[in-house]
Formats: C-alpha cells, sequence, structure tokens
C-alpha cells in the first residue's frame, strides 16, 4: 500500500468469534480459540504496515458477566496466548503492554502479565497495548482518583496522562469488527477523534486483506478536529 497515509495508534475491537462459532455448530470456546489464533497475523501485518501502537481489546469489564465457563476459557486463552506473545514480541522491539484494571485478575495471569511487561520493557519500535478488565468509563475514573491522590488538578492534559495509552497518544483509527455499529467502552475519552471503521467481519475471519481495507478507508478520511 503505497502513498497511502497509515495511523499511528490503530485501535481494534475484536468482536465476533461466538457468532462465528455457533454459525459452524460449535460452542462459544471455539470461536475464541479460533480468535485468539487470529491475534498473531494481525498484530504482524500492522507493525510491518509502519502501525506504531496497537490496543487490541481482549476482555472488557462488562464481560465479567458472561457465563462463569465462558469467562473462564477466555482467561485461559489469554494467559496462553500472551505467554506466545512474549516470546514473539520481545525480539521485534515490541513493548507490551496490559491495559485496564489488573487487581481483578488472577494471580497467575498477573505473574504472566507482569513477566511479559518487564521483558519488553526496553522495547522500542512499536506498542502493543491489550485491553483486558477494561472499560474506558472506569479508566477515566482511576486517571481522576490517581490526580485526586496526587493533589493535582483535574484538567483535560492531566486526565489524559493519566490515561493507560498516554505513552501511545490518541488511537487515530478504531476498527470494529463483528457488524456491531457501537464501541462498548473502549478508549472513551482518548477516542474523541478517532477515525471509526466498522466491519462485518467477524474477528476469526478477520485477516491481512481486510485490515488493509481499513487502512485505505483512514487514508480517504478528512481529519478536522472541529476546524474548518
Ligand atoms: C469477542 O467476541 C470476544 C470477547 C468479547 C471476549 P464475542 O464473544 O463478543 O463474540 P460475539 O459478539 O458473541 O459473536
Ligand atoms: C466488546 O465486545 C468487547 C471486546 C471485544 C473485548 P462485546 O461483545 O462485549 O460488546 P457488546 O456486548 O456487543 O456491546
Ligand atoms: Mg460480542
Amino acid at each position: 500500500m503505497e502513498n497511502i497515509k497509515i495511523p499511528s495508534h490503530v485501535g481494534i475491537i475484536m468482536d465476533g468469534n461466538g457468532r462465528w462459532a455457533e454459525k459452524r455448530g460449535k460452542n462459544r470456546s471455539y470461536g475464541h480459540k479460533q480468535g485468539s489464533a487470529n491475534v498473531d497475523a494481525i498484530v504482524t501485518h500492522a507493525f510491518e504496515s509502519g502501525v506504531k501502537s496497537l490496543t487490541l481489546y481482549a476482555f472488557s469489564c462488562e464481560n465479567w458477566a458472561r457465563p462463569k465457563e465462558e469467562v473462564d476459557e477466555l482467561m485461559k486463552l489469554l494467559k496462553i496466548y500472551f505467554k506466545k506473545f512474549i516470546k514473539k514480541v520481545v525480539n521485534n522491539d515490541v513493548r507490551l503492554r496490559v491495559i485496564g484494571g489488573r487487581e481483578e485478575l488472577k494471580p497467575d495471569l498477573i505473574k504472566v502479565i507482569e513477566d511479559g511487561e518487564n521483558a519488553t520493557k526496553d522495547n522500542k519500535k512499536n506498542n502493543l497495548n491489550i485491553a483486558i478488565n477494561y472499560g474506558g468509563r472506569q479508566e477515566v475514573v482511576r486517571a481522576v482518583n490517581k490526580l485526586i491522590e496526587q493533589n493535582q488538578p483535574i484538567t483535560d492534559q492531566n486526565i489524559s496522562k493519566n490515561l493507560d495509552t498516554a505513552h501511545c497518544g490518541d488511537p487515530d483509527l478504531i476498527i470494529r469488527t463483528g457488524g456491531e455499529y457501537r464501541v462498548s467502552n473502549f478508549l472513551l475519552y482518548q477516542g474523541a477523534y478517532s477515525e471509526l471503521y466498522f466491519t462485518d467481519v467477524l474477528w476469526p475471519d478477520f485477516n491481512e486483506v481486510e485490515f488493509d481495507k481499513a487502512i485505505q478507508s483512514f487514508g480517504q478520511r478528512k481529519r478536522r478536529f472541529g476546524k474548518v
């Protein structure tokens, strides 16, 4: 894709795993497995395309309300894939971070997350943020509480500086797969001026070609930021 404007920070709402599986007469877990397996290819492709930072929505604060077996399966998969990811990104100059509320996660998952963050802390080329137990509203509340604790004024700049994605700047483009036209509590504050791209393609089917379509669409947008 030559001469195309590449977004620096891309957020992806990876939706549609359950429906992908149900269409095939399988259980939702099967869809989550396929969805997890798809992450690697998209991450690699996005960074190769010139995207600097990626934020992937893997588990929302509201997803805890799903049946316990599904939540357990998702947590298991997150642990397995995060471990795999560490090995892959550590040598590719990718800095891995998990964003969202950490306290509610199980100690064994926290351990894997901390290992990954530590192993990649000196990496500089790309940022990969995985949103786990993440919610945009909860993130703003955390940021504001931090400011209150530090006795700092509540300003737009200070809130922005204390968001989980402060190290990447605001997302330029947010992609949602799975056919729903909503943001489901993802990057609410920093997404104020993000370009949105929705596709009906379910996450396990979202491939490099589909990613390029989103980038092409972004390249055609005229971002005005309120100006003329
Ligand atoms: C996205 O797929 C993964 C998570 C939310 C964890 P879904 O599980 O929401 O799949 P659908 O939307 O039910 O198809
Ligand atoms: C958003 O998908 C969360 C993730 C992709 C992790 P959901 O499936 O949870 O969103 P809703 O329920 O359709 O809004
Ligand atoms: Mg969904």
